[in-house]
């Protein structure tokens, strides 16, 4: 009798622990799944991958004309974009870019600040002074700097593509804050961005076509190289060891394989 009150006393306790156990766990549950992730197939995936610089050189002109108005860029020098393994502008086209920019950092004999057009070794101007402007001009939300963003989230650069197609109408059981908009990749699924883009926005001299999802793909791909710059040099050195591991290993078989030639096993 007494072992069988054990049992319930036991039964009972595993019950309330699994229980709590289950509560505490569901929320959170709960807000992972509103969330979806599509998956692109990126030229730069595997150990293999290399960027595509006509795409790089895109998704450069999607953030330049679009995305440049509200996120920053401030880890990132202008004259990166001719660096070997990125968008690899010539040097002529990078000094133009650069001259598209006013920086205003450098100051004169009084004290002032002065305006002057930029150079390749300036970095990417933010579009705002500091986070509390970027913060009034956008509803009081904060559009993050791009430098490393695409390492930084989870799903990478198909992370940005996500949010960049994931604009929807919201479910009709769905209260939506004031000034959010619904989007299927945002956390809680309510992004104080509204949809930054869509098909048309930015012309293309490539032929490539002028969507949403095209756009989406390749600024994507660019802001994983900004966040990613030396993935090709490092996939080459990763291949090189990968090929010196295997010849080595061979020679040191062959090497065993002499040595213990003439010795009776
Ligand atoms: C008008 C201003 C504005 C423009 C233009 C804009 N964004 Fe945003 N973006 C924001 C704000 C504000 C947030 C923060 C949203 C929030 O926290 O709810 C944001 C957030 C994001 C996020 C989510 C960041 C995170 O923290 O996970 C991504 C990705 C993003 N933007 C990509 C883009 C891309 C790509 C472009 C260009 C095609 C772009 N944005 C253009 C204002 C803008």
């Amino acid at each position: 009798m007494r072992n069988f009150q054990m049992k319930r006393v036991t039964l009972a306790a595993l019950t309330a622990i699994f229980a709590t156990g289950l509560v505490s766990i569901s929320p959170a549950r709960a807000a992972e799944a509103e969330t979806e992730m599509k998956h692109v197939d990126w030229t730069f995936d595997g150990p293999f991958g290399h960027f595509d610089r006509a795409q790089l050189q895109r998704g450069f002109k999607v953030y330049q004309e679009v995305c440049s108005a509200c996120h920053s860029m401030n880890l990132v020098a202008i004259r990166t974009l001719g660096q070997e393994g990125g968008p690899e502008f010539t040097e002529a086209e990078v000094k133009a870019i650069a001259a598209t920019y006013t920086i205003s950092k450098d100051i004169d004999e009084n004290g002032d600040v002065i305006d002057r057009p930029g150079k390749p070794s300036d970095h990417f101007p933010a579009p705002f002074a500091n986070e509390n402007a970027a913060r009034a001009s956008n509803g009081g939300a904060l559009p993050p700097d791009f430098s490393v963003l695409a390492k930084a989230r989870h799903g990478n650069a198909d992370y940005i593509y996500s949010i960049v197609t994931g604009y929807e109408e919201p479910p009709a059981d769905m209260t939506m804050r004031t000034g959010m908009h619904y989007n299927t990749a945002f956390h809680g699924n309510q992004i104080a961005m509204a949809q930054p883009i869509d098909d048309g926005a930015v012309t293309y001299d490539d032929g490539t076509e002028e969507t949403l999802d095209q756009y989406a793909q390749d600024v994507a791909a660019f802001l994983y190289w900004t966040a990613e710059p030396k993935l090709e040099a490092r996939n080459r050195t990763g291949f090189k060891v990968i090929l010196f591991l295997i010849l080595f290993a061979g020679l040191l078989y062959f090497t065993k394989k002499k040595l213990w030639r003439d010795v009776e096993h």
